[in-house]
């Protein structure tokens, strides 16, 4: 049990145990530490992260920049190892696979998504989508009807034989999620995936990571500087000063912005995802 702070804006981790009971959690982390030793000493970038992420959840995690989102979205990927703590996705114990393990892993139960989509340019965008199925060995033609199926889903159908580089930013991260989903992954992990999009894009793009959250079954966890996005998430946790602070969308207080400023009061339950 990590008492996540002080004083009455933070609430306990506990109360996140009682809320995602463990039968209910994807994902359990129990006192994740990540230290990296540099050149100017050690950086300690959490401090005993306990939390658990509920099978079906969208969650969105926000945090100064530098607070160690995107390394904690690694770890929970299988991507990057924590310092100490263990991990558990279903019943795997993630800090127990050798790195062959991991890399099966990553590539049947998780979907990335990254800020910048990081699709090959010169391919199509149904060549970019079948990419993973082929890794795991797929046949061609199947790993091409499943591309061309989930490019309908993200609404591309109409693309699929354009080169990824020709595409908008939106229609981009539309592909990279279509990649991220073709394996039919348990979870989705996406990384600012609408921080280099305009409103109006971001909001379209954020819409259909929600319809296909639902429509899939996934549970997702989405790291975002966004405000009005996160709160449109299931729960909101704040990464800061190496503790997770949690929802205070439960709490009915009041959830300041760094980068913006602005603060904003969430109601509990707004369904929004
Ligand atoms: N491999 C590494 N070695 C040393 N420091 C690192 C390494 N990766 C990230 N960091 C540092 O850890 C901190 C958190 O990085 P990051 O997880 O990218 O934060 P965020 O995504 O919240 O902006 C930063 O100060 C960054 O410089
Ligand atoms: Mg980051």
């Amino acid at each position: 049990m990590v008492d996540m702070g002080m004083g009455g804006s933070v609430v306990s981790v506990s109360a996140v145990h009682q809320e995602v009971g463990v039968e209910n959690a994807l994902l359990e982390v129990r006192d994740l530490r990540k230290e990296y030793v540099t050149g100017r000493g050690r950086l300690r970038l959490f401090d005993g992260l306990s939390f658990n992420v509920a099978k079906g959840e969208l969650l969105a995690i926000v945090g100064a920049s530098g607070a160690g989102k995107s390394t904690l979205l690694h770890i929970l990927g299988a991507l990057d190892a924590p310092t100490s703590g263990a991990l558990y996705f279903a019943s795997i114990h993630l800090n127990k696979l050798s790195s062959r393990q991991a890399a099966d892993f990553r590539n049947r139960e998780v979907g990335y998504v990254w800020q910048f989509h990081y699709l090959l340019p010169e391919f199509t965008a149904a060549e970019n989508v079948a990419l993973p199925l082929l890794a795991r060995g797929e046949s061609r033609k199947q790993a091409e009807s499943k591309a061309l199926a989930w490019l309908d889903e993200v609404g591309l159908a109409d693309r699929a034989e354009h080169q990824a580089g020709e595409l908008s930013g939106g229609e981009q991260q539309r592909v990279s999620l279509a990649r991220a989903l073709v394996t039919e992954p348990r979870m989705l992990l996406a990384d600012e995936p609408t921080g280099d999009l305009d409103a109006e894009t971001a909001d379209r793009v954020f819409s259909l990571i929600q319809r296909v959250h639902a429509s899939h079954g996934l549970t997702s966890i989405l790291v975002t500087h966004n405000q009005e996005l996160a709160g449109r998430c299931d729960r909101v946790m704040r990464l800061e000063a190496g503790r997770m602070e949690e929802d205070l969308a439960k709490t009915g207080k009041p959830y300041l912005d760094d980068a913006s400023g602005l603060s904003k009061t969430k109601t509990a339950g707004n369904g929004g995802c």
